[in-house]
């Protein structure tokens, strides 16, 4: 195996900080993540699936079962990134919740680790699927699974106080053990603050430049999630358009009697 194909792991990861960008995108099948997995370190299974896959308007939905099928999907198409999957709402309200359902995932569906959202609050039981050998990945700033209770989606960092809270938040998930923090949507300024407050990579989304790598839901990145494009979300892909477009054209072969052709025919 050369090293390009070797398996990456959460060491590798971690000695990426201050070295190179850590790069990571979503995935929610096998059929995606054996595309993407060539380009990056980390695919994560994540809960924005009940939006984009699911069509819920919010990621708060997200069953066990579901984030299960689809960690284990992308597990199975999945050689080298580190596959990481998202704890869903409800799934980690306290340690042993938490260390049952991480469980679940690592034994299940084959991933390499999973991500949940909290700071200061979360340690403890952040602490407890360590101490069972269970990679964690951080997640702090705009926590989706907030969204109800803060009644939307609220830019984090902006206040002193809470630029200072997100700081404490990202040492006590360090000392608990994670490996990596993701910090969404929070002033690029604090995001670059609490990436020199830790020795562990921080992995922003909507949290500017100045982080250890980066993270980009794959339906928005490519183009496919209509509805909504957030002002962080660069489209590589008109992802949308492209699949309409080819749609469309099958359609039409197809009421011309113009597909299939002969090519596309077996003969005698
Ligand atoms: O659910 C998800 O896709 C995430 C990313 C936004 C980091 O948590």
């Amino acid at each position: 195996m050369s090293q390009k194909e070797q398996k990456i792991n959460v060491n590798n990861i971690k000695n990426k900080k201050n070295l190179e960008p850590v790069v990571m995108i979503t995935a929610y099948d096998a059929l995606f993540a054996k595309l993407f997995e060539e380009y990056v370190d980390i695919i994560l299974i994540g809960d924005s699936l009940n939006m984009s896959f699911n069509g819920k308007k919010d990621t708060l939905s997200a069953t066990m079962d579901m984030m299960l099928y689809h960690a284990t999907a992308v597990a199975n198409g999945t050689k080298r990134a580190l596959t990481v999957a998202d704890m869903p709402f409800g799934s980690y309200t306290d340690e042993r919740t938490a260390l049952k359902n991480a469980i679940k995932f690592i034994q299940k569906s084959g991933v390499d680790a999973v991500k949940l959202e909290g700071g200061r609050n979360m340690a403890t039981t952040i602490k407890k699927l360590c101490e069972n050998s269970i990679s964690v990945m951080g997640h702090i700033g705009l926590m989706p699974q907030q969204v109800r209770y803060e009644g939307g989606y609220k830019i984090k960092g902006r206040k002193e106080d809470e630029a200072k809270n997100l700081i404490k938040d990202a040492k006590a998930l360090e000392e608990a053990g994670v490996f990596a923090i993701v910090v969404e949507g929070t002033l690029s300024d604090v995001a670059k603050e609490i990436a020199n407050s830790v020795n562990v990579p921080v992995i922003g989304i909507g949290s500017g430049v100045d982080v250890d790598g980066q993270v980009l839901v794959f339906s928005d990145m490519l183009g496919f999630f209509e509805e909504f494009k957030p002002k962080f979300v660069k489209r590589y892909l008109n992802g949308a358009n492209l699949v309409k477009e080819a749609v469309k054209a099958y359609a039409n072969e197809v009421k011309a009697r113009a597909f299939p052709s002969e090519e596309f025919e077996y003969k005698r």
